[in-house]
């Protein structure tokens, strides 16, 4: 059985002081043991969540991350330094990233390499445009996002990769994928590590539905066989609505 994971993704998104004030509000809920909770916050607010998220059981992600270790490359951040302040997920080739800071199909598999390499959790994204999707292109461009993050990994790193399908127009649009319509491109992306890996690799990897998930149709996204969890923006940035996510992925725990 797979552990749903839900993460927020804050974007750009909360000072350390707000973030800490998200962290406080959760200590006064205790979330379910059955859910992996993870909050990816902006780099410099990082150090001041990790404190604040001590016994909440909320793991910390970065939103990005260079692929290598050190050097002349101003303005990045590495897996090193990410994994010395107790970061544990990073984020990458959100279609964010993909469409305002060139990453492509190429440095999202540089990035996923360094983070297994370095024992971070990748959290890979991949989602067609509604362009595409109105072209009959979805599953398509999905799986040349997939098999060229995770070309030439070995099943037994495949197996720690988190994949996030994030369609382009459901994100911050209030516009979600119908679960039927997230589960047939999420059991595609399924099948697509199958033939990259093995079945018993592809039965293992964690695939979340993200864009435009909110508490109240969260439920029936989760409830469809092949969806392990969600990446959630806006709906991740205010703690009670946080709550309520993890608190719903529990509540399908059963599968
Ligand atoms: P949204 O963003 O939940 O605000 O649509 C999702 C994402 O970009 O990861």
């Amino acid at each position: 059985m797979r552990t749903p994971v839900i993460a927020g993704n804050w974007k750009m998104y909360k000072t350390p002081e707000e973030a800490e004030a998200f962290a406080a509000a959760l200590h006064d809920t205790r979330l379910p043991d059955g859910v992996e909770a993870v909050i990816c916050a902006p780099f410099v607010a990082l150090p001041a969540l990790r404190k604040a998220l001590e016994g909440t059981g909320v793991g910390l992600g970065a939103q990005n991350v260079h692929w290598e270790r050190e050097g002349a490359f101003t303005g990045e951040i590495s897996v090193p330094m990410l994994r010395a302040i107790g970061v544990k997920y990073a984020i990458i080739g959100h279609s964010e990233r993909r469409a305002y800071f060139a990453e492509t199909d190429e440095t999202v598999h540089r990035k996923l390499k360094a983070a297994l390499a370095g024992g971070l959790v990748p959290i890979v994204c991949v989602g067609e445009t509604l362009e595409e999707r109105e072209q009959g292109r979805t599953k398509e461009v999905v799986r040349q996002q997939v098999e060229k993050a995770l070309q030439g990994i070995s099943a037994e790193d495949a197996a720690r990769v988190i994949i996030a399908y994030e369609p382009v127009w459901a994100i911050g649009t209030g516009r979600a994928a119908t679960a039927q319509d997230a589960e047939e491109v999420i059991a595609f992306i399924r099948d697509t590590v199958a033939s990259l890996t093995d079945a018993s690799t592809a039965a293992a990897v964690r695939i979340q539905y993200g864009g435009s998930v909110k508490p109240d149709n969260i439920r029936e996204l989760l409830d469809m066989p092949n969806i392990d969890g969600a990446l959630v923006g806006g709906a991740s940035l205010d703690p009670a609505s946080f709550i309520k996510l993890v608190q719903a992925a529990e509540a399908g725990d059963d599968r």
